[in-house]
């Protein structure tokens, strides 16, 4: 074997010790349970009981894996249409509540605090809260969810 043939040999060796060695590494940043989540649509109340203009918390329950989840989201009817917002504090996961009296997403966990339509406005939350997909369906508001 001369001198180009076995750096061939080392090289073709060394490339495939790394492409199987970064498969379970790919395996592990994208795991099959994420990739195969697809959106899911729920029903969670009648577009008659949403407000004209505001916001209002709906409670819903979904089932998932056989197992009755109950989950709340806000629905904000702004100059935009309407947005579905989830109530989890993007800090640390604290539940965010609505305050009348300030016109403002309140955390109470370390005072983070969201505009209307969930802009941050205050304190350590690095994102504005998260927004469902919404949509309305013969009468019926649908929220969409990664389950
Ligand atoms: Fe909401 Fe920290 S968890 S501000």
């Amino acid at each position: 074997m001369n001198r180009r043939a076995f750096l061939k040999k080392v090289a073709k060796s060394f490339f495939l010790i790394l492409s199987i060695s970064i498969l379970p590494l790919l395996s592990y940043l994208y795991p099959v349970r994420v990739r195969e989540k697809a959106i899911q649509f729920f029903p969670i109340t009648k577009e008659e009981e949403l407000p004209e203009k505001g916001i209002r918390r709906v409670d819903f329950s979904y089932e998932k894996n056989g197992r009755r989840i109950n989950a709340n989201v806000y629905l904000v009817q702004s100059n935009n249409g309407l947005i579905a917002l989830s109530p989890v504090c993007t800090h640390l996961g604290c539940i965010v509540k609505w305050s009348d009296i300030k016109g403002e997403f309140l955390c109470p966990c370390h005072g983070g605090r969201y505009n209307s339509e969930g802009m941050v406005i205050g304190g350590p939350p690095p994102a504005p809260l998260n927004r469902l997909p919404v949509e309305t369906r013969d009468g019926v508001v649908y929220i969409g969810l990664k389950v």
